[in-house]
């Protein structure tokens, strides 16, 4: 899978990817990740990106030119299965939007900053617009890292058997059991007894209703429709 990613901060999209699982991702060839420098698109000898909004309001957003002229380069070599612009007022992003984008071969994700992007460059490229909670970051390249990280994992031949995606937290719309490791007693705190039985099919039914009871507990609105709750 190839990521494109536009950013005014380069820098602080250089140590996300290289550790970990992504890193692994990028050395087994199964991820590329590019970062572009919008900078190098700026306007003008101070190579301006940003002025004041139309109709006045604190913030600058970001002008059309520079990512116009950005995207449109990016797209001449590449077909975009998706591009995406992080912004807090996007879709919020679930397990089941990172499932669909996994399956992808080319995503652009575009960081924005200060008060945004010009509208006008939401309607002529972006297709998708992810949000990474209701909270406000001051720009998208920790979101972009988030979902990134988020994707990385799940495209096939990333994770292997120890870390696979099949039981993570949301995968089947529950909260993933609690997990246990040695010492079997720790400071007179002891793993529940069926952990250890060796029997397959109670550790089965055992983690099942631990994370059924755990999602009903902490987020029930993963089990039941608005109006049941
Ligand atoms: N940029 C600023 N806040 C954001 C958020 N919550 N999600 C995605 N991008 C953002």
């Amino acid at each position: 899978m190839n990521i494109d990613i536009i950013t005014l901060l380069p820098g602080l999209l250089e140590s996300p990817f290289n550790h970990s699982i992504l890193k692994r991702a990028k050395d087994k060839g199964l991820l590329h990740i590019e970062i572009h420098d919008l900078r190098n698109y700026g306007i003008g000898n101070s190579l301006q990106l940003d002025d004041y909004q139309f109709g006045g309001g604190a913030g600058m957003v970001l002008m059309p030119e520079p990512l116009f002229n950005c995207i449109s380069k990016l797209k001449e070599n590449k077909h975009f299965d998706e591009i995406i612009f992080l912004t807090p007022d996007g879709d919020r992003l679930t397990q089941k939007i990172v499932n669909t984008f996994s399956l992808k071969n080319n995503l652009l994700l575009i960081c924005g900053h200060y008060k945004g992007i010009d509208e006008r460059i939401r309607e002529m490229f972006v297709t998708r617009e992810i949000s990474v909670g209701d909270y406000v970051l001051s720009g998208g390249e920790l979101a972009a890292a988030v979902l990134v990280d988020a994707i990385g994992r799940l495209i096939p031949g990333v994770l292997n058997d120890e870390t696979s995606a099949l039981t993570d937290s949301f995968q089947d719309d529950l909260l993933a059991p609690p997990v246990y490791t040695r010492p079997a007693d720790f400071m007179g705190m002891k793993v529940p007894e069926v952990l250890l039985s060796g029997h397959f099919k109670n550790i089965e039914d055992w983690r099942q209703e631990q994370a059924y009871q755990r999602t009903k507990n902490r987020r029930p609105d993963l089990l039941f429709d608005d109006d049941e709750l």
